[in-house]
């Protein structure tokens, strides 16, 4: 680890739990984090629900300091076990239910794996971080633990047209039952620092976009239904607010908040790219219409249909990102041109990754959502 105190930079191998790191973020983070930190132990621990993707890290199966466990983080004893085992000092907490959507249709497993979930991993740190053996201070730093919990923007609620962005001290005003419960898991992380000293980092960070999405998010199912010929439905009137940022900036983020952030912080991460929803989906048609070959329906942007609104659709969301700019010094690498022409790009050379995601399961929890 590169501490702040520490001026010769002498960097100590971490060994690292990412939680929900077969899923979207989680796997592109592990991917970075093994290519970046090659020396460090990274163990993934991931229930494999339908957003969770095993075969996204097939590259690194095998690898001497990489190890895939399938399980459930409120799975106590299975937590202890792996904790202690493998002497983590680092938890990446990504695991979660995301999908806004699947919220709206069944909050219950929300509320049990974000809530409960993140209560039980905090309740297995707490206890590991108190059980020696300790690694070895590094030049008269502590022994350099973080618990990092990865959280969204969605926690501060919606924003009108003439709002500033959110910023660190924005009050919680969750509106969807998925904010709802990564707001409880935030405010948990929060309590553990306070009371316990527990060395947690919160980041909440605008809407992902990039390789390995699963296709329910908007772009991904632009992507894929430009592809296979069926219509790309927009919410409501298509004018609410997301701010995107290419996944890879996001976890180069992570990347300066685990080395140099400091414990019981929060830092808002995004890429100052605030777009409407229909002006993106008419920015994917155009990539489509100029990178697909065989689109069944062209221009792409014939394809598109309005469609019943989402139930408490947040209007806006826009996030200020100075405190993590100007304390840690990150900025976000890839223009949205830059991030949706890849991810396009990735979209049309992989259909090997998504098409089997389109499941049965997948068909009926499209036409719950889409035809009602
Ligand atoms: P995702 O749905 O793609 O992946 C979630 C992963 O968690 C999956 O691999 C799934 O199998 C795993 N998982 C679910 N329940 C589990 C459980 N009980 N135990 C162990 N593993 C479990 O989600 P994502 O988009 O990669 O988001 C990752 C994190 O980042 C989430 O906490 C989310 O709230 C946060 N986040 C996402 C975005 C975004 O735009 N996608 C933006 C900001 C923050
Ligand atoms: P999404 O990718 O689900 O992320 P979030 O809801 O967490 O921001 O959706 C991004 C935006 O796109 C959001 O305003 C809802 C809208 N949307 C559509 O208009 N149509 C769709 O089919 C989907 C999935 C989302």
């Amino acid at each position: 680890m590169i501490d702040s105190w520490n001026e010769k930079a002498v960097r100590v191998h971490r060994r690292l739990l990412v939680t929900g790191g077969a899923g979207f973020i989680g796997s592109n983070f592990v991917l970075y984090w093994c290519d970046t930190y090659p020396d460090d132990r990274v163990v993934v621990l991931d229930a494999l629900t339908y957003a969770g993707n095993r075969g996204t890290l097939a590259a690194l199966e095998g690898r001497e300091n990489f190890r895939f466990v399938e399980g459930d983080i409120c799975d106590r004893t299975l937590l202890d076990k792996l904790l202690q085992a493998e002497n983590i000092d680092t938890v990446a907490h990504f695991a979660a239910e995301s999908h806004v959507d699947r919220s709206i249709l069944g909050p219950g497993a929300f509320v049990q794996t974000n809530v409960v979930g993140t209560f039980t991993l905090l309740e297995a740190f707490r206890q590991h971080w108190k059980t020696p053996p300790f690694i070895p201070p590094v030049n008269g730093g502590d022994r350099g633990e973080i618990f990092l919990h990865v959280s969204t923007d969605e926690v501060y609620g919606s924003l009108g047209p003439n709002d500033p962005a959110f910023t660190e001290t924005t009050p919680y005003a969750p509106n969807s039952p998925y904010s709802a419960s990564k707001a409880g898991s935030d405010h948990l992380v929060r309590a553990y620092h306070h009371t316990y000293g527990l060395p947690t980092i919160i980041t909440n960070c605008s809407n992902n976009y990039g390789p390995y999405q699963f296709p329910e998010k908007l772009i991904p199912l632009m992507c894929i239904n430009a592809l296979i010929g069926k219509h790309l439905p927009v919410y409501g009137d298509g004018q609410n607010v997301r701010d995107w940022l290419y996944v890879i900036d996001h976890c180069r983020a992570l990347d300066v908040v685990i080395h140099r952030g400091k414990p019981g912080e929060t830092y808002n991460v995004g890429g100052n790219n605030e777009v409407k929803n229909i002006d993106l989906v008419q920015t994917l048609c155009e990539l489509m219409d100029e990178l697909a070959p065989d689109l069944p329906v062209r221009p792409c942007s014939n394809l598109i249909a309005f469609v019943k609104d989402r139930q408490g659709h947040d209007r806006r969301y826009a996030i200020n990102s100075t405190k993590l700019k100007t304390q840690l010094d990150w900025s976000p690498s890839v223009t949205v041109e830059e991030g949706l022409r890849r991810t396009v790009e990735w979209y049309l050379k992989n259909r090997d990754w998504w098409e089997p995601l389109l499941s049965e399961e997948y068909q009926t929890y499209y036409r719950q959502v889409y035809v009602s």
